[in-house]
């Protein structure tokens, strides 16, 4: 939906040859770096791209503007993901006005000094940017997912730029139809830490009469809004979104893996809706991450390791810690041969998180599996199921 209207264009640029996105999360189908140009008595750039595609960026403006210059570049976000182009844009035209918050203009010499002679314009919540018969209004949208970071609603054409809410990993049209897929996995591992600005600034929107949502990465949205902003409310409100159980193990020698079947099988036999198994060195981590987030409950199983907790999961944990899991059930089975440790170790950092509730079964299992733990898993699954 690139084409929603005839005076706000698309000049984004899609990467497909990167592997790693904020040096951590695999792009299986790349990103996108969304930038708008709307075309009115005054010309307004909105956002630039990753330093790495500046030149196809330049290329797409170049060609919309058609020999017109810019009169503003609206920043509404300076990490280097969407910042990348500023200097090329200033160089190419300097008369430009670069519009954005008191914050961004703070940190932005960090990454991209501008000229001394830079014709700047500091916009806060509430102010309005006139290009004639289109109208930016600006909102204020702290940590999400910077402190400097605006929205703005364009009063005419009812469009709201919302920076990186509503982003997803995959190049455009990757997957136009499972956009919650990538959308929750870039959302919880990017955004999740900050729901309560996130639920602060979706207040400020449900004000607007909003038509086409334009983010910052993904597809522009420009039908059935109602499903991405009920699926923001409730990722931002740390609500389970599905009814199942996540069970996430670490395993040295297949035992733990073997036991993490086992209750799986049980789990579904006993009527749980949904049953997901992941392996938290095996699988993709911010996968794992996404499925904890989405399921309302949890299994934790790991190996004792060097008199404390196997590496993987103590790493999944502070994951979670870090992004604020909150509001859910959890089970915990720990592995160990001589003197097992894992179940205390795992314990101590879920008590840290916000309203769970530990499942009063622990399962031991001693190397592996056995008749009185399997009889410990079925005590489990009768309190999960
Ligand atoms: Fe897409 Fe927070 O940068």
């Amino acid at each position: 939906m690139k084409n929603f209207s005839d005076s706000i264009k698309y000049v984004g640029v899609d990467d497909s040859d990167l592997d790693i996105f904020e040096g951590q999360y695999d792009l299986p189908n790349g990103v996108t770096y969304n930038s708008y140009v709307i075309m009115d008595e005054k010309v307004a750039v909105l956002d630039t791209v990753d330093s790495r595609k500046v030149d196809d960026w330049m290329e797409n403006l170049k060609k919309q503007l058609d020999g017109k210059a810019p009169d503003y570049l609206v920043v509404h976000h300076i990490e280097p993901d969407h910042a990348g182009g500023i200097l090329a844009f200033v160089k190419a035209y300097p008369d430009a006005t670069i519009v954005s918050s008191a914050k961004a203009f703070a940190m932005l010499p960090q990454f991209a000094p501008l000229p001394q002679a830079q014709k700047t314009l500091t916009v806060k919540e509430g102010d309005t940017l006139a290009l004639g018969k289109h109208t930016l209004q600006f909102i204020g949208a702290p940590m999400v997912h910077w402190p400097e970071v605006l929205f703005s609603y364009e009063q005419s054409e009812k469009v709201l730029f919302s920076a990186d809410a509503f982003g997803k990993f995959g190049v455009y049209d990757a997957d136009p139809d499972d956009w919650a897929c990538e959308a929750r996995r870039y959302y919880f591992n990017i955004v999740g830490k900050y729901g309560n600005q996130v639920q602060a600034v979706l207040k400020k929107a449900a004000a607007l009469d909003i038509k086409t949502i334009c983010p910052l990465h993904g597809p522009v949205l420009a039908e059935n809004l109602g499903y991405y902003i009920d699926k923001y409310n409730t990722w931002s409100s740390y609500t389970p979104e599905d009814k199942g159980v996540l069970i996430a193990f670490g395993t040295m020698h297949g035992n733990t893996a073997k036991a993490a079947e086992v209750l799986k099988q049980k789990l579904t036999a006993a009527g749980v809706e949904k049953v997901v198994v992941s392996d938290l060195v095996r699988d993709d981590m911010a996968e794992v991450i996404e499925d904890a987030f989405r399921y309302d409950r949890m299994v934790i199983m790991a190996p004792t390791y060097d008199a404390g907790l196997f590496p993987a999961m103590e790493d999944f944990l502070n994951h979670l810690k870090a992004k604020n899991y909150s509001n859910r059930k959890v089970g915990i089975v720990e592995n160990g041969t001589w003197a097992p440790m894992a179940a205390k170790k795992m314990a101590e950092i879920v008590s840290t998180f916000k309203n769970v509730t530990l499942a009063e079964t622990v399962v031991t299992i001693k190397s592996a599996l056995n008749a009185d733990s399997e009889a410990a898993l079925d005590k489990l699954v009768a309190e999960l199921a």
